[in-house]
């Protein structure tokens, strides 16, 4: 396995969601599959069947996990509670690093159960920062924050989303999940050329990338994670590992969810562009070049 690259984020090859639609096929056919994530959130309780599944695939897979609410970017203090489950369960997987979103969510106390974007401003840099900072030292595994998909802007904004990005990641010294089909979504939205995105993150950070599949309507695009990635989304992808060498891969597949076969061969196909850049960086023996034989 290759080295890591910063904070033990590791090569962990393709893998994809664990959804309960595929409990089963997973645990009676037990396929090779790289390593799951998981949803946080839905582990975070005290016992019962959605555990004793866990518990099961742990035994015979990798599993990194994946947070929905943890909302840095919101300027309410993070929920004790929360950060206390969420430590009992890192515990239990022995997840190699942990991820959420760079986003917005809550007010006093409220969930809006979304993940809506941060006004990229000075102040929100430091607030954002210093809260990965804050849940880092207290789950003590390496984080990294995954860019969102977004369909409005906010007047306050005085940098560029991947700007802010690169800021926050420097001051939190964290990682990035960098979803490239939110980049592309973003990108159609907002009018901006999604490569100038990818060429700007600092590759050594980047921990793990998301692939999916979106909607798209007459006048903007939509991130729904119910279709096959589309080809433009892999060009990007490929973009993005010929940059930062070979990194774990997830596909996102989360609603009108087919058979567990189906995802898994969408998902296997960022081995061909993985293959590729993992070929490029295998040192070639020059031609001609003597090989030392032992006894
Ligand atoms: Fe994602």
């Amino acid at each position: 396995m290759p080295a890591n690259r910063f904070n033990g984020f590791t090569e962990y090859g393709v893998g994809i969601g664990l959804r309960i639609p595929h409990y089963r096929h997973i645990l009676e056919q037990k396929p090779v599959v790289d390593w799951f994530e998981i949803i946080s959130e839905n582990y975070m309780i005290d016992g019962g069947r959605p555990l004793a599944i866990l518990d099961q695939i742990l035994e015979q897979y990798r599993v990194v996990q994946h947070g929905v609410s943890m909302y840095f970017g919101s300027a309410q203090p993070l929920n004790p509670e929360h950060l206390k489950r969420l430590k009992t369960l890192v515990k239990r997987t022995n997840t190699p690093w942990l991820t959420d979103h760079l986003c917005w969510g809550s007010v006093d106390g409220r969930y809006t159960h979304d993940l809506l974007p941060i006004p990229y401003t000075w102040e929100a840099v430091d607030t954002t920062a210093e809260k990965i900072r804050q849940v880092r030292d207290f789950v003590e595994v390496p984080i990294a924050v995954e860019n969102v998909s977004s369909y409005a802007e906010f007047h306050d904004s005085v940098m560029t989303e991947w700007e802010f990005l690169n800021e926050v990641v420097e001051r939190a010294d964290c990682g990035i999940l960098l979803d490239v089909n939110n980049i592309y979504v973003s990108s159609v939205n907002h009018d901006f050329d999604p490569h100038v995105y990818v060429d700007s993150v600092p590759a050594e950070r980047v921990a793990q990338i998301h692939i999916a599949g979106h909607s798209r309507y007459e006048k903007y695009v939509l991130d729904t994670h119910d279709h096959p990635v589309i080809d433009p989304v892999w060009a990007l992808y490929e973009h993005a590992i010929e940059r930062i060498g070979p990194t774990a891969t997830l596909l996102e597949w989360d609603d009108k969810i087919p058979s567990f076969e189906e995802v898994h061969r969408e998902a296997l196909k960022a081995n061909k562009y993985l293959d590729k850049v993992r070929l490029a960086q295998t040192p070639q023996r020059p031609a001609g070049e003597l090989t030392e034989v032992r006894a």
